[in-house]
């Protein structure tokens, strides 16, 4: 018998609990991964407080983790007993200290990553790479805005961005998180708290306008982010940390110049094996290369979930954020 942390009704932190657990022997394509370390991610939020909707409760969430298999079910070839590996994306189950999950999921962990850093990156860091290049394809031309740059899916995708070349502007909520995001290679940083970052924009970009927005705040910057796109530009809303953005007419895409509008998520993009590798292999190409940095910058037992929750929902997170089991 082990531990995981168990929703059984939706609502606040407090409704996560840490129970015995067993987590069973795997199925016909199932693995059973002990855990090093585990993510935690917006998302879990989201399901949590049932914006999301669960098949069924009690659950354990989590959608990110790192470890090792330790025992694979009939017909599984992905991966073998004693492989380190990780994983991002569904099924839900990563706050255990092991799990069942289907092995087509798996990704190997090459050498140099450890499970940490790998627990922290591999949902964020898979989503910075659809966002740039199946999303938009981003280049030394390409000038972006990226909300909430110095947050976990930000901070990897101002620096992946960078390192392409790309001008990238962020919004950040406060000063301290305005370092951070130059850090991360931000060429002009805007306190969207104070300053109207739509002027923003448009006075750095000399009235042009960003080629795309990569907004994942939602409610609080939908409508003024597609005020600072330039005509046939690109606005990809990934996510509503601020609440979710309020129905409108598409009428308004045209009105604002023939704009693109996106709502992806990394579950489409990654549904495929060879997507799944292909992404998994450019993040880890990047993060070999130093280019993109796992910037954790806090770290929790896995048993206090709910205080990193607390912590992410209430802006005093930055960078990535990862579990220790
Ligand atoms: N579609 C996908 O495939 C996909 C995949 C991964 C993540 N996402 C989305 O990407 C976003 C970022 O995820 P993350 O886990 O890396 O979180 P995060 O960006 O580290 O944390 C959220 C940040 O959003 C900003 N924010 C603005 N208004 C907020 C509000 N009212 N309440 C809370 N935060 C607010 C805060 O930064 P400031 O203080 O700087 O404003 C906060 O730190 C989430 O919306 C998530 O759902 C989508």
């Amino acid at each position: 018998m082990g531990k995981a942390v168990v929703l059984h009704a939706t609502g606040g932190p407090e409704a996560l609990s840490w129970e015995d657990f067993e987590p069973g022997t795997p199925g016909p394509g199932e693995a059973l991964v002990a855990h090093e370390a585990v993510g935690v991610n917006f998302i879990d939020i989201y399901q949590r407080t049932g914006l999301y909707p669960l098949p069924k409760l009690p659950a354990v969430l989590g959608l990110e983790g790192a470890g090792v298999v330790e025992a694979v079910g009939e017909g599984v070839t992905e991966v073998a007993v004693g492989d380190r590996v990780a994983y991002a994306g569904g099924p839900p189950g990563a706050y255990a200290e092991k799990r069942l999950i289907p092995a087509h999921r798996l990704v190997p962990l090459p050498a140099f990553l450890s499970f940490h850093d790998a627990a922290s990156v591999m949902l964020r860091g898979m989503t910075a790479r659809y966002l740039l290049k199946g999303c938009y394809p981003v280049g030394p031309e390409s000038v972006i805005l990226v909300h909430a740059a110095s947050g976990g899916v930000g901070t990897l995708l101002t620096q992946w961005a960078h390192s392409l070349g790309a001008t990238v502007i962020g919004t950040v909520g406060s000063e301290a998180k305005a370092v951070q995001a130059r850090e991360n290679g931000c060429d002009h940083v805007i306190l969207y708290r104070e300053e109207d970052f739509v002027a923003g924009v448009r006075e750095f970009t000399r009235g042009r306008g960003v080629d795309a927005v990569y907004d994942s705040v939602g409610q609080a910057t939908f409508l003024k982010s597609l005020d600072c796109l330039r005509p046939m530009g690109m606005m990809v809303s990934f996510g509503q940390s601020s609440g979710s953005v309020e129905p409108f007419s598409p009428g308004l895409l045209a009105s604002k110049g023939s704009l693109f509008l996106t709502r992806p998520s990394l579950m489409e993009y990654t549904r495929k094996r060879e997507d799944l590798l292909a992404h998994a292999e450019d993040l880890f190409g990047v993060l070999e290369q130093g280019a993109v940095k796992a910037k954790i910058n806090q770290e929790y037992p896995l048993r206090e979930v709910g205080l990193a929750h607390s912590d992410l929902e209430s802006r005093r997170t930055s960078g990535c954020t990862v579990l220790q089991v």
